[in-house]
């Protein structure tokens, strides 16, 4: 019993498959990606917990090929485990704690605002426009340079690269698009050795500028490579999930009319619902991890060497968990879903992430109270990073 992750129907709708998985069994040997995988909610917390199960990463070969690629995972907080993790950790959550999300969160609102508007424009002017294109994918790259200090005249560059070298995550990548991922990289990677050395000379109030300075309890400072590694891990991660639980999470309200109407006549419910959108309809669908040591999870040994990942989709619909598991439902509390991960990997910019989603709904809510989807959503194909390619939308005029 398994999935095809590369069948259509399935990439429509996991869930069921999911369901049926676990309710054989929390963790299963899957041929197709060559993994075990845990599906129960139990099972992907202790694999994202287990400290002899880490993100071991290898060169991608031929090491020639891939060298800008290489150089961004080997440096990337993500990438490690500990020690090389903890010091990383320390120095990135360091810069990122000298006030910079607050410092944006008037900024995401406006911008969230102005978004929102042009789309409604767009509406009124076409009869539909997309919210991907409008909304879901300008705001968090936007947010993401603004952030990192990026120059406004720049950022143009910043989707496309996020968008290439991303894919190396999926399976099966053909080799023009793995082509395609390092030349994204050795171009992003050159970009910002270029930056850093602008902030090195002129600070200013940027990320960028606060990552060159921040010095660690013995005064270790992070290296070159490790300053772009990270700012190139912030722009994809805190780019891609987001994108996407805006756009799944819209077509999910709009599909489940009630909890928009809902939304609509309570805002306090806002924090709420970002939290269940996130649950569920994740955007990010599996994290891998490799034994160093025999572990046992749920009664599954993983051998050193062998990988075992975590399907937060399924895990996000565990009955054992979550009441009714496949109601959207945003009053739901607690939530103690697995979507920004857990352990010492969980999710740096969640407080951002947050911030983000929030304003993209509020900013929807308020001025397009009667948004309909325009035609059925494009959605794309990959199974790790779940989201779409297009969700136009149109008005009913009521609301
Ligand atoms: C709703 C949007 C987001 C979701 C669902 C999400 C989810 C996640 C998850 C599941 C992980 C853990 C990966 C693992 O255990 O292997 C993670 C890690 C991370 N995320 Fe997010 N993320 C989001 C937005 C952001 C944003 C906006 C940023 C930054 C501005 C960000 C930065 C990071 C970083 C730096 C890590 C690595 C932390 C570490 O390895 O210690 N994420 N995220």
């Amino acid at each position: 019993m398994t999935f095809d992750q590369r069948d259509a129907e399935f990439i429509a709708d996991p869930y069921p498959a999911f369901a049926e998985l676990r309710s054989a069994g929390e963790v299963h040997l899957h041929e197709g990606l060559g993994v075990a995988v845990a599906v129960s909610h139990a099972a992907c917390s202790a694999v994202l917990r287990h400290r002899s199960l880490g993100r071991i990463w290898s060169d991608v070969a031929p090491v020639e090929a891939f060298q800008s690629f290489n150089l961004l995972h080997r440096n990337s907080l993500l990438e490690n485990e500990p020690p090389v993790h903890g010091r990383l950790r320390r120095l990135v959550a360091a810069a990122f704690g000298r006030g910079h999300v607050e410092r944006l969160r008037p900024w995401v609102a406006e911008l969230a605002d102005r978004l929102a508007d042009e789309l409604v424009a767009k509406i009124s002017d076409q009869g539909s426009a997309d919210l991907l294109a409008h909304v879901a994918g300008p705001l968090p790259v936007e947010v993401i340079a603004e952030l990192l200090g990026v120059p406004a005249s720049d950022r143009f560059l910043l989707q496309p690269w996020s968008n290439a070298i991303v894919k190396m995550y999926e399976y099966g990548l053909p080799d023009d698009r793995r082509a395609l991922a390092e030349r994204a990289a050795t171009e992003f990677v050159a970009y910002l050795r270029d930056l850093i050395a602008l902030r090195r000379k002129n600070p200013g109030d940027d990320l960028v500028s606060d990552l060159v300075a921040v010095t660690d309890t013995d005064g270790a400072r992070l290296t070159e490579d490790e300053l772009v590694a990270t700012a190139v891990l912030l722009l994809m991660a805190g780019h891609e999930a987001t994108v996407n639980v805006i756009g799944n999470g819209v077509l999910a309200l709009l599909r489940n009319r009630s909890q928009w109407e809902l939304l609509l006549s309570d805002p306090s419910l806002m924090s709420s619902a970002v939290e269940e959108l996130i649950r569920f309809d994740s955007p990010l669908q599996l994290f891998q991890r490799t034994a160093t040591a025999p572990v046992e999870i749920a009664g599954f040994t993983v051998e050193p060497g062998q990988k075992i990942a975590a399907l937060l989709g399924a895990a996000a619909r565990d009955p054992l968990v979550f009441e009714a598991p496949d109601t959207l439902d945003i009053t739901r509390s607690p939530n103690p879903h697995l979507g920004f991960g857990a352990g010492i990997h969980y999710c740096l910019g969640a407080p951002l992430a947050r911030i983000e989603v929030e304003a993209a709904l509020s900013a929807l809510t308020r001025k397009l109270p009667g948004a309909v989807l325009a035609a059925e959503p494009r959605r794309r194909a990959e199974f790790v990073i779940r989201g779409l390619h297009e969700l136009p939308l149109s008005t009913s005029g009521a609301g």
